[in-house]
């Protein structure tokens, strides 16, 4: 029973997946999960707690100010007694609420006053999810390190309704559950470490307006530093131009060009490990026109380069403040792993990163990533996989390289 001993606590918010609940229920039970169940009052009026009492078991809390569930339980226990906490459905409301840290039932406390591990199934209509205060309140959830299972696409409850909002199944649910628990490292993996990240793009001034920068949005670099900060680590980010919110729990340092982007870096350490995400600019122009550059009749703008300092190489050859790891990435678009490896002997670190990024690929602003570990004696090659899992995989492999105390 894989779940056997794990307690999960199930809020139930009030959408017409409600109904799905029940089964989602009845699938953690029978794999072992101590289930727990909190029902705001819309949901009351999807399904009935008498049914909920019958598939769990127990009576679900549905009051905050209930003198009896308090007494019994208290709602501080039950924000900290499961080892999970899990929403589904969880409406556009219920996230809204989330995001604003409104605790105004006993659903919304409870997670205001939780530090377990949060898991969102989403359901609603397609446009309410398409909506941008929607996509704001899901990107800000991720940052404070919220997992979402889902939402999935296809026939929506109401008659002639399709797009993506539909709750994922439950056994979909059930599944991600799991790899919250078991697949994601330890809280206190990284406890008493310093990890130094870089992530997103850097962008190189041609003039005023004016600059050459590449596609990196930063998702793999800010998912490395959220997951190192959920893993207990003092978690410094440098951060290129990018159009996500900061991680919860992380210092974030925003830089636009290499040069700062070294500045920043140099200035976090000393740290036990520094992961380099960032795509950094190898060039930047060094005739960079003070003025914004006039558009003249038949005349082209002529650019000279420079070279941009490589920070990774910079810090790999640190002589008194070299992390005792250090991990770059390498963006190919041909010979993945004979050039990352190549990377790593110029470099000087310690283990390389390979991603490919030719054209077709999505590694580059894509949320999934497929990445090979290479160090000077190996290389290990991971499944295509979400950003998020990759950082999970890299953390862990991180934590256990670090070992004991700085
Ligand atoms: O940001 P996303 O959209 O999520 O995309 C993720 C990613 C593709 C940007 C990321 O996975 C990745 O591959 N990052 C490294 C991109 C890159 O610039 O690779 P590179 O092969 O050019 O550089 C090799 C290493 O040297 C990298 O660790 C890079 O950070 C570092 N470098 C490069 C140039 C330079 N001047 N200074 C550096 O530190």
């Amino acid at each position: 029973m894989p779940l056997q001993g794990k307690k999960i606590l199930l809020v139930i918010a009030g959408g017409i997946a409600a109904y799905k609940s029940l089964d989602l229920i009845r699938r953690l039970r029978e794999r072992g999960a101590k289930v727990r169940v909190i029902m705001t009052r819309a949901a009351q009026e999807f399904i009935t707690p008498l049914a909920v009492g019958a598939v769990t078991g127990e009576r679900p809390f549905t009051e905050l100010f209930d003198l009896a569930a308090e007494f019994d339980i208290g709602h501080i226990r039950l924000a900290r007694e499961p080892d999970l906490i899990a929403v589904a459905p969880a409406t556009a409301d219920f996230m809204a609420k989330l995001v604003h840290g409104r605790g105004d039932d006993l659903a919304s406390t409870v997670l205001l006053a939780t530090d377990r591990r949060i898991l969102l199934a989403p359901a609603m209509n397609p446009a309410m999810w398409a909506n941008p205060a929607t996509r704001r309140n899901v990107e800000r959830l991720q940052a404070d390190g919220v997992t979402f299972a889902g939402p999935d696409a296809g026939e929506m409850a109401e008659s002639g309704e399709r797009g993506v909002g539909r709750m994922s199944e439950p056994l979909a649910i059930v599944a991600a559950i799991e790899k919250n628990l078991f697949d994601l490292p330890a809280r206190d993996a990284l406890a008493g470490k310093k990890i130094v990240v870089t992530s997103g793009p850097t962008r190189e001034p041609i003039d005023p307006v004016r600059y050459i920068s590449n596609h990196s949005s930063g998702k793999q670099g800010h998912a490395l530093a959220r997951m190192a900060a959920q893993a207990g680590a003092e978690v410094v980010l440098v951060s290129g131009p990018v159009s996500l919110p900061d991680p919860s729990g992380v210092k974030t340092i925003h830089v636009e060009t290499a040069a700062q982007m070294l500045h920043a870096t140099e200035g976090a350490l000393p740290a036990d490990a520094a992961i380099f995400a960032a795509a950094v600019a190898d060039w930047r122009v060094a005739n960079e026109a003070s003025q914004k550059m006039k558009k003249a009749a038949g005349k082209l703008p002529t650019l000279s380069f420079a070279e941009n300092p490589d920070i990774l190489a910079t810090i790999s050859r640190h002589s008194n403040l070299r992390p005792r790891l250090v991990i770059g990435f390498a963006a190919e678009t041909e010979n993945l792993i004979e050039n990352a490896r190549a990377k790593l002997l110029k470099k000087g670190c310690d283990w390389i990163v390979a991603n490919d990024v030719s054209t077709g690929t999505s590694t580059f602003g894509g949320t999934s990533n497929e990445v090979h570990i290479v160090t000077q004696a190996s290389v290990d090659s991971w499944p295509m996989q979400t950003k998020e899992s990759v950082a999970a995989g890299l953390i862990k492999k991180i934590a256990a390289s670090l070992g004991g105390a700085r």
